[in-house]
C-alpha cells in the first residue's frame, strides 16, 4: 500500500525555526517529526511517497542517510500545490487505495484500524476525526452515528456545530478521488475535494479515535508536544550526544554538543544541536536553534531562537521570535495552502 505524507509546506507559523529547515524535519525529542508519523505505519504500507516542495534537498539527503525499511519516492513539486495538488501530482506513483497524511501531527491514531474501518464501509474516503472542545475554531464534521460525513461546518458557534469532530490529517482514499483534482493547481483537499465528494453523494466516513492528537502547527504546540510526549515515556528530560550540563533541566529536551552553565534552569525548553547557554541563564517555554549562543544571567521567556543567533549577557525577552539573519527568498511572508484551519 501506498502512503503519501504531505512535507512540503513551509512551516510559516514555526518561523524562524523554518527559515533553515523543513518542518517535517524538526526534531521531537530529538527525532525528525515525520519519523514519529513513519513509526507509525503498519506493515501492509511498503512505499512511502514524500510530497515535498520547500527544503526538498534536506527531506531527500534525510531518506538517503536512514533507511526505514520501505520503498521513498521522493515527488518533488515544481510549485506549492497545497494538499489536493501535491496528492494529485503523486497520482503517478498510486497503484490502488492509498493513505494521504499530514507530516506535521503527532497523534494515537491506529492506521490499521482506519484502513480496516474504510474498507468495511466500501467507502470512497475515509477521514480521521478528533474531538475537540473549541469547536468554534476549526471546520467540524457533520457526522452521523455509523460514521457517514454528510458535510463540515466552518468555525461553528458550539450551539450551532453538528458535532465535536474536527478533521485530524489523515486519510484513506480510493484511486477514484484522484479523478476530482485539477492538474497543475494549488488545491485543497479538505476545502474543495471533500466537499464535492459529499455533493456528489459518494460514500464519505469519519474514524474517530482515542488517545491523543497534536498539530505541531505553532512555537506553542511544538513545545507542548514534547512536553507531553516526556511525560508519557516518564521521563524528564531528553539529552543527544557529548552535552556538558552544569545547570538543572525540567520537561526539555536538548540535541547533540550542548552546554548549560552553572546556575541555569531550563523550564519547558527545546534546545537544538551544538547551542551554548551561559551561567544564571533562566529560559521557559522557549526553543533554541542550532549553534545558538545565549550569555549569562538572561532571562527568556514564550520565545524561539532562530538558528545560530547570539543574546548578549543580561537579554530579557517575553513572547519574542529573534531571526537577524536574511529570510530565505522564496519563503512567503504569510500562510499559503492551508490543510487545517488553526
Ligand atoms: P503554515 O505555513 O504554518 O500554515 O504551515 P504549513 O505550510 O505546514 O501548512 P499546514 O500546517 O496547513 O500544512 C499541513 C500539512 O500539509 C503539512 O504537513 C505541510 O507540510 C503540508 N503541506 C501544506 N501545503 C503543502 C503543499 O503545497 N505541498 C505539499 N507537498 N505539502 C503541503
Amino acid at each position: 500500500m501506498e502512503a503519501i505524507i504531505l512535507s512540503g509546506g513551509f512551516g510559516t507559523r514555526l518561523r524562524p525555526l523554518t527559515y533553515t529547515r523543513a518542518k517535517s524535519l524538526l526534531p521531537i525529542l530529538n527525532k525528525p517529526m515525520i519519523v514519529h508519523l513513519i513509526e507509525t505505519f503498519p506493515e501492509e504500507v511498503n512505499k512511502i511517497i514524500l510530497a515535498v516542495n520547500y527544503r526538498k534537498d534536506q527531506i531527500e539527503n534525510y531518506f538517503k542517510e536512514n533507511d526505514f525499511g520501505k520503498e521513498i519516492i521522493v515527488n518533488n513539486e515544481p510549485k506549492p500545490l497545497g494538499t489536493g495538488g501535491a496528492t494529485k501530482f503523486a497520482e503517478k506513483h498510486i497503484t490502488d487505495r492509498f493513505l494521504v497524511l499530514n507530516s506535521d501531527i503527532i497523534c494515537s491514531l491506529n492506521l490499521k484500524d482506519m484502513i480496516k474501518f474504510h474498507t468495511k464501509n466500501n467507502s470512497m474516503a475515509t477521514i480521521s476525526l478528533w474531538p475537540v472542545e473549541n469547536v468554534s475554531e476549526f471546520g467540524v464534521a457533520d457526522v452521523k452515528e455509523n460514521g457517514n460525513i454528510v458535510g463540515f461546518v466552518e468555525k461553528p458557534k458550539p450551539e450551532d456545530a453538528p458535532s465535536e469532530f474536527i478533521n485530524a490529517g489523515a486519510y484513506c482514499l480510493e484511486p477514484d478521488v484522484l479523478d476530482y483534482i485539477d492538474t497543475d493547481r494549488l488545491v485543497s483537499m479538505e476545502k474543495e475535494i471533500f466537499p464535492q465528494i459529499i455533493e456528489d453523494t459518494k460514500r464519505f466516513f469519519g474514524f474517530k479515535f482515542k488517545g491523543y492528537w497534536m498539530d505541531i502547527g505553532r512555537i506553542s504546540s511544538y513545545i507542548e508536544i514534547q512536553r507531553f510526549l516526556l511525560r508519557k515515556n516518564k521521563i524528564e528530560k531528553c539529552q543527544g550526544k557529548d552535552c556538558k550540563i552544569y545547570g538543572s533541566m525540567k520537561e526539555t529536551c536538548i540535541g547533540n554538543n550542548v552546554t548549560i552553565g552553572k546556575s541555569s534552569k531550563l523550564n519547558s525548553v527545546v534546545v537544538y544541536n551544538n547551542a551554548t547557554i551561559g551561567e544564571n541563564v533562566n529560559l521557559s517555554y522557549c526553543v533554541v536553534g542550532d549553534n545558538c549562543k545565549i550569555a549569562d544571567f538572561s532571562d527568556i521567556r514564550n520565545s524561539v531562537v532562530g538558528d545560530n543567533e547570539e543574546l548578549l549577557e543580561k537579554t530579557v525577552l517575553d513572547n519574542k521570535a529573534i531571526w537577524t539573519q536574511p529570510i530565505p527568498k522564496s519563503y512567503p511572508d504569510k500562510q499559503i495552502g492551508n490543510v487545517i484551519e488553526k
